[in-house]
């Protein structure tokens, strides 16, 4: 099998932006830019007071819409999370684990997200794993260590079968939000490197029937070489999904 027979996927993560009105706008401004435009799947996760907005709004479009995160529990007392259960009911179809921004800023290590990843599974997400190395992991060499721990703790008791519902990101974190953008062949041998941990975990073919993605300052300029790439069978795209204009342009160029 190869890169041809993946499907390719572009995600946006709008992080902490836009409102519900906002995002009304943004989805009914996008979807008429990309429609007929199906050779990719293409997919908004957007905070999640602005879902409904955003599911209403994409009826009836090629667009689908994604969470920023779910909580490992069900149900219970765990004051300002959200579960797979709600998620579902809204008309999420994604959701994001194990960014970055999440393990850096509050906390989430390869264990929680294990646990989020799970639960997105069980309620019948599709679920996109983010790995990557700090800037000081890669200068130190330890990167494939790094991008290939986070990658086994997170898929732990996760089976092959499952393995066609997960998408794994690899977002280098000194590429995030800083406009400097790995090199493509940079991000290709990473994201081979991490097929190779999922032949090492399930085999061969689900290896190369999985999606990976490029995710750190994909944008309009640099998106069509990264995508050209082997192993780079999509990209998670944070700023320059805030720019309809931008982020057909990248949904083009995965054409
Ligand atoms: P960026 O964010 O495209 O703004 O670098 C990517 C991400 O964090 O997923």
């Amino acid at each position: 099998m190869n890169k041809a027979k993946r499907t390719a996927v572009i995600a946006g993560n709008w992080k902490m932006n836009m409102t519900p009105s906002q995002t009304t706008a943004f989805m009914n401004e996008l979807a008429p830019k990309i429609a007929g435009l199906n050779g990719c799947k293409v997919v908004l996760c957007v905070p999640f007071v602005d879902i409904a907005a955003a599911v209403e709004a994409t009826k009836n479009t090629n667009i689908e819409i994604g969470a920023e995160n779910v909580h490992m529990e069900a149900k219970g007392a765990y004051t300002g999370e959200i579960s797979g259960e709600m998620l579902k009911e809204c008309g999420v179809k994604y959701v994001i684990v194990g960014h970055s921004e999440r393990r850096q800023y509050f906390g989430e290590t390869d264990v929680t997200v294990n646990g989020r990843l799970k639960a997105g599974l069980a309620n019948g997400l599709k679920v996109i794993l983010c790995v990557g190395e700090t800037l000081t992991e890669r200068e130190q060499g330890v990167t494939f260590e790094t991008v290939s721990r986070q990658t086994k703790v997170a898929l732990g008791g996760v089976s092959a079968d499952d393995m066609k519902n997960i998408i794994i990101a690899y977002e280098p974190v000194w590429a995030i939000g800083t406009g400097k953008t790995a090199t493509a062949d940079q991000a290709d041998e990473v994201c081979g490197a991490i097929r190779g941990v999922l032949a090492s975990l399930y085999g061969e073919a689900t290896a190369e029937a999985t999606t990976i993605q490029y995710g750190g300052s994909m944008n309009a300029k640099n998106a069509a070489e990264l995508l050209a790439k082997e192993h780079i069978d999509g990209g998670l795209i944070g700023g320059a999904s805030l720019k309809s204009d931008d982020f057909t342009v990248i949904v083009n160029a995965a054409q």
